[in-house]
């Protein structure tokens, strides 16, 4: 790769973050333990609401597995989501054996298709994932009406979601049962692995807590610190090793500090993009209804079929002109594993198939500087025959 190769994503990472990183590595407590803490209490704040159980992991998919097995999800349950998503979104549920069933999304949003989920449901559904697509909330009034009707749980993943509002509501401190954010090195902050379950429901979040260290009935921190002998503590269920060592946690207390910059600097860069690819024969990413925000975790532009370059070939020559580009997603009925086993069909999902078929993701990141963006609209310019 040529040294202006300019890659898809980076992460904005400081010398605060640095010098907390070597502050945990001096003191001797690297894993979890008062850092985790803190960012935990100092996530609730952010979100709004400092009653909120903000649990820290070391992923996002982890926490969608802690979300769904604090639910009782098992064999005999369907878990209903977006065939529109990454793969983490589907195989937590398979983890517990129950059964994903995949529904359509909106052209208009890329984001589930509420009335596709009312469909889907059966005797047997029992949670509903929906995946905030890029950063754009889902339909959550629908999604919270229809799941309340029909006692459905509601888990969001949230990895693209932070901060994002919906109508006017940060997204983790809705009506739903628990939701989940990522912050994998690309995300809108990082920790470089990691995430975050957040519930406002008590009963969750104990078990949450417990099945995230290997099913011990007091975490690690707690053990090392309380007036209880380390060594006396109990095994109540077979638990999982998601902690998140304070190492990342470091890491997290000062990007989350800098995310109202970050998402500043994202609005500015999607704005310019928007005014810049108007008139281009692409279709832009949706916007934000009034009263609600978009985290711009992506930019996915569509091309219009008769813009005169295939997806693959775009993608290509933008590489040949140093700009690297990305696909959100392949969707999951493509993939072999979840085509093979649930019988997914394209034509059970026109909409997410047509998306995919013309999706490319532009990159759009807090380090990006202005020169780098033009260099990236010049490239499209010439890519579409237009500069
Ligand atoms: C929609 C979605 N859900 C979940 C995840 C999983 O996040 P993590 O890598 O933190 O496990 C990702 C990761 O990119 C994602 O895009």
């Amino acid at each position: 790769m040529s040294e202006n190769f300019l890659p898809f994503a980076l992460p904005e990472i400081g010398d605060e973050e640095i010098n907390e990183v070597v502050d945990s590595l001096r003191s001797g407590w690297i894993t979890t333990g008062p850092k985790a803490k803190r960012f935990e209490e100092d996530f609730s704040r952010f979100l709004g609401d400092e009653n909120l159980h903000s649990i820290a992991v070391n992923s996002a998919t982890s926490g969608l597995h802690l979300a769904l097995e604090a639910l009782g999800v098992g064999p005999d349950d369907e878990v209903i989501i977006p065939s529109y998503t990454f793969t983490a979104t589907a195989e937590v549920v398979r983890y517990l054996g129950a059964t994903p069933v995949f529904v359509d999304v909106e052209a208009s949003t890329f984001n589930i298709d509420p009335k596709a989920f009312e469909s889907a449901i059966t005797a047997r559904t029992k949670v509903v994932i929906p995946v905030h697509f890029a950063g754009l909330a889902c339909n959550m009034t629908e999604i919270l009406r229809i799941a309340y009707n029909h006692n459905i749980k509601v888990v969001e993943d949230a990895a693209h979601a932070l901060p994002c509002k919906h109508n006017g509501e940060m997204i983790g401190t809705l009506k739903s049962d628990v939701t989940v954010f990522s912050f994998y090195a690309n995300k809108t902050m990082t920790t470089a692995e990691g995430g975050m379950l957040v519930t406002a429901n008590d009963d969750i979040a104990k078990r949450a807590k417990i099945m995230r260290l290997h099913g011990i009935s007091r975490d690690a921190f707690d053990r090392y610190t309380s007036n209880k002998p380390s060594w006396s503590y109990e095994i109540v269920a077979p638990g999982c090793k998601y902690n998140m060592p304070d190492i990342c946690a470091a890491i997290g207390i000062h990007q989350l500090k800098k995310l109202p910059s970050f998402l500043q600097k994202r609005e500015l860069l999607a704005e310019n993009y928007n005014e810049a690819l108007n008139a281009l024969p692409v279709i832009l990413p949706p916007q934000p209804e009034a009263g609600s925000t978009h985290s711009w975790h992506l930019y996915p532009i569509r091309l219009k079929p008769d813009c005169g370059v295939s997806r693959d070939q775009f993608i290509e020559r933008m590489a040949q002109l140093g700009v690297g580009c990305s696909v959100h997603f392949i969707p999951l009925h493509l993939q072999p594993y979840w085509r093979d086993t649930f019988n997914l069909e394209e034509r059970d999902f026109p909409v997410s198939q047509a998306l995919f078929e013309g999706e490319v993701s532009l990159p759009l990141y807090t380090k990006m500087t202005l020169e780098d963006q033009r260099k990236v609209i010049e490239a499209v310019n010439k890519v579409l025959n237009n500069g």
